[in-house]
């Protein structure tokens, strides 16, 4: 059986080791340039700390720059090379955006105009539905209530009496300038021509947004088609009385107008 705690070596630590390999203490210069060595690898440390907590009008160092910087012409910049200094070109005259070619204003407008597409110069509304969505109406008028659900509800009501959940909410809080949302089965809007139905959807009207960007020509037929069928099945609508007091009126029923502070 060995001796274990007689044989253990002692452990070499470093002052030891000096001792023990007679090595002599390095010069002082040697240790000065060791001290400033250790003492200059904090620099880096110290810029990066300052980078990221100090505020600069410079932009940032950007040290790879794939293709984040290109010479070009940005939207709107000027350009001295062409003529009118601009780097944007106009388009060619007659081009038309894509998905904007009028090619049936029956069918894309719900009016017809006497000179191209300008609003201005509208001779009439059409009456019906476009020829060919007449077809199959039956399809079109569920694929119109769907959309009606989606896009109208919120404000005209499920069946259209003007009586949306965004309604009700605005009368909640006393909306000052809440237009409600139009009855849609008054007689004004029963004579209204289909045409010009499709055309408040395209465009809007007075305070309604318009619904042409995100409903598509067809589908804004389909909803005027069920609007046509909610009218049948539902009996007459009495024009509606001024619910909201109209704007600039002071709430205060006593104040009269003169008294209103300027
Ligand atoms: C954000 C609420 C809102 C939504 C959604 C909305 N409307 Fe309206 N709508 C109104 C308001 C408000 C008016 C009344 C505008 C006015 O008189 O200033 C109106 C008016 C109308 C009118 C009467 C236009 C006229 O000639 O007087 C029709 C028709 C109509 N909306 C159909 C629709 C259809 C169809 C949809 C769905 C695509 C729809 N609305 C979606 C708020 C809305």
């Amino acid at each position: 059986m060995t001796n274990y705690q007689e044989e253990r070596v002692p452990i070499p630590t470093p002052w030891r080791l000096i001792r023990e390999l007679r090595l002599k203490r390095p010069p002082w210069w040697m240790i000065l340039a060791l001290v400033i060595a250790v003492i200059a690898t904090w620099i880096p440390l110290a810029m990066i700390y300052r980078a990221r907590h100090e505020k600069s009008r410079l932009p940032r160092v950007h040290f790879i720059h794939d293709m984040d910087h290109q010479p070009r012409f940005g939207p709107q910049d000027p350009n001295p090379w062409f003529h009118d200094g601009r780097a944007m070109r106009l388009p060619i005259e007659g081009t038309i955006a894509r998905g904007r070619l009028v090619s049936d204003q029956h069918l894309v407008l719900g009016y017809f105009t006497s000179d191209g597409t300008k609003a201005s110069s509208v001779t009439e509304f059409a009456k019906e539905l476009p020829e060919s969505l007449r077809q199959d109406l039956e399809s079109l008028v569920s694929r119109g209530e769907n959309r009606y659900m989606v896009y109208c509800a919120v404000c005209h009501g499920i069946l259209g009496k003007g009586d949306g959940v965004i309604n009700q909410r605005a009368i909640e809080l006393k909306e000052a300038k809440w237009v409600p949302a139009t009855n849609l089965l008054t007689q004004m809007i029963r004579d209204r021509a289909d045409g010009q139905l499709f055309q408040a959807i395209s465009d809007g009207v007075r305070s309604m947004p318009s619904y042409g960007a995100q409903i598509s020509v067809r589908d804004r037929w389909a909803i005027v088609a069920f609007l046509r069928k909610l009218q049948r099945e539902n009996p007459v609508a009495e024009e509606p009385k001024l619910v909201s007091p109209p704007i600039d009126t002071p709430r205060n029923d006593q104040a009269s107008p003169t008294e209103v502070p300027r």
